[in-house]
């Protein structure tokens, strides 16, 4: 059997940290002491005007193949999750891979599962591998959330910044990736969702993030709890096994909930979104690099990495790092 183990992991959050006083600065109305208690995020960052999502990649990707030691053509498979894609079509992966120089014809598209998407990605890249069909995949999460959020809507304007994560995955002998979970259920869509398109050159419907946060909440901190055990269970490794947990970035109170339904301490969670607010794909590879950087990840370590997203779709991965 070829199993898979990450080898690099690198992020990228463009520009200053935007602090929740400068939200306020700019003219929203909210306060610090609303979004710290509400969802623990202090800064976000936003990608200047014109900065596209695969330029955020390429950044973190780069980070991520330094971190591997290969060569950019060692990668046969490249794979972006993302919700904010630079144009309709080319999909934002080929611009990655044209970007690094690859240049020996593998395979490159996008995967659309929202916050799930790093997630979805890695899964599928572990698939790939473990075919046989593909050795080496660079699995990337990255947004421009800032283009898609209404700024007069400050339920959902304070909550998401920009950002990439990337790691590089590879064929090996021994496990790495030791369990993937992956679902979806179509009728929660209208919570969480971007419901607009381009259509006879203009924008038709609402080209803006729009949600119900009161039941993404209720939805995540169940599905996330849930599918954490599923693959604890598939993996069949004692729970006690796990030394981080590394979940989706998009709120605190969400994160600590989900915590203790797994019954783990907090400093066993990893927790970035203070920093980087959500950054939707991104969120867990960009926790995933801080955790590795800051040697709080270590060699020989057991994780588990889990996102929700809209769709809504979830997902988690078992690994030992
Ligand atoms: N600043 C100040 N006040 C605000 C703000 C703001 N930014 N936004 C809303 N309010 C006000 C509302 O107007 C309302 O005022 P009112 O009582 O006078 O009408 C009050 O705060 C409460 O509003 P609610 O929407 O009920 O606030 P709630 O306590 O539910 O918190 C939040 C909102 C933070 C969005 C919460 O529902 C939540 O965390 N949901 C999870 C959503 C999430 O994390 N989404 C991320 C994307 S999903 C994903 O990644 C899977």
């Amino acid at each position: 059997m070829i199993h898979s183990t990450i080898v690099g992991t690198g992020s990228y959050l463009p520009g200053e940290p935007v602090t929740n006083d400068d939200l306020v600065a700019r003219g929203i109305e909210t306060s610090d002491e609303w979004i710290v208690a509400r969802t623990g995020i202090r800064a976000r960052h936003f990608a200047a005007p014109g900065v596209t999502a695969s330029e955020l990649a390429l950044v973190a990707a780069r980070r991520a193949i330094e971190a591997a030691g290969c060569a950019v053509d060692d990668i046969d498979l490249v794979i972006v999750a993302t919700s904010t894609p630079d144009y309709i079509f080319p999909s934002t992966a080929t611009l990655v891979q044209a970007g690094l120089g690859i240049r020996n014809g593998g395979a490159a598209f996008d995967v659309q599962a929202v916050c799930c998407g790093f997630v979805y990605g890695l899964a599928i890249a572990e698939k790939f591998i473990a075919s046989g069909s593909h050795r080496r995949a660079l699995v990337i999460g990255a947004e421009v959330f800032s283009r898609i959020l209404d700024w007069a809507d400050r339920g959902t304007c304070v909550l998401f910044g920009d950002g990439a994560g990337a790691v590089v995955l590879e064929a090996s002998s021994t496990p790495g990736v030791r369990a993937t979970a992956l679902h979806a259920d179509g009728r929660h869509n209208a919570i969480l969702c971007v419901p607009g398109n381009v259509a006879a050159g203009k924008v038709t419907g609402d080209p803006f993030l729009r949600m119900d946060g009161q039941a993404v909440f209720k939805f995540a901190v169940k599905v996330l709890g849930d599918v954490a055990q599923e693959v604890i269970a598939l993996a069949g490794v004692p729970q006690a096994s796990i030394d981080w947990l590394v979940p989706h970035q998009a709120n605190i109170r969400i994160i600590q909930s989900t915590a203790r339904r797994l019954g783990l301490p907090m400093d066993k969670v990893v927790t970035t979104v203070d920093r980087h607010g959500n950054t939707s794909a991104a969120s867990v590879p960009i926790a995933l690099d801080c955790a590795v950087r800051a040697g709080q990840i270590r060699a020989g370590q057991r994780i588990v990495i889990e996102g929700v997203g809209g769709g809504f779709t979830w997902g988690a991965a078992l690994i030992d790092f």
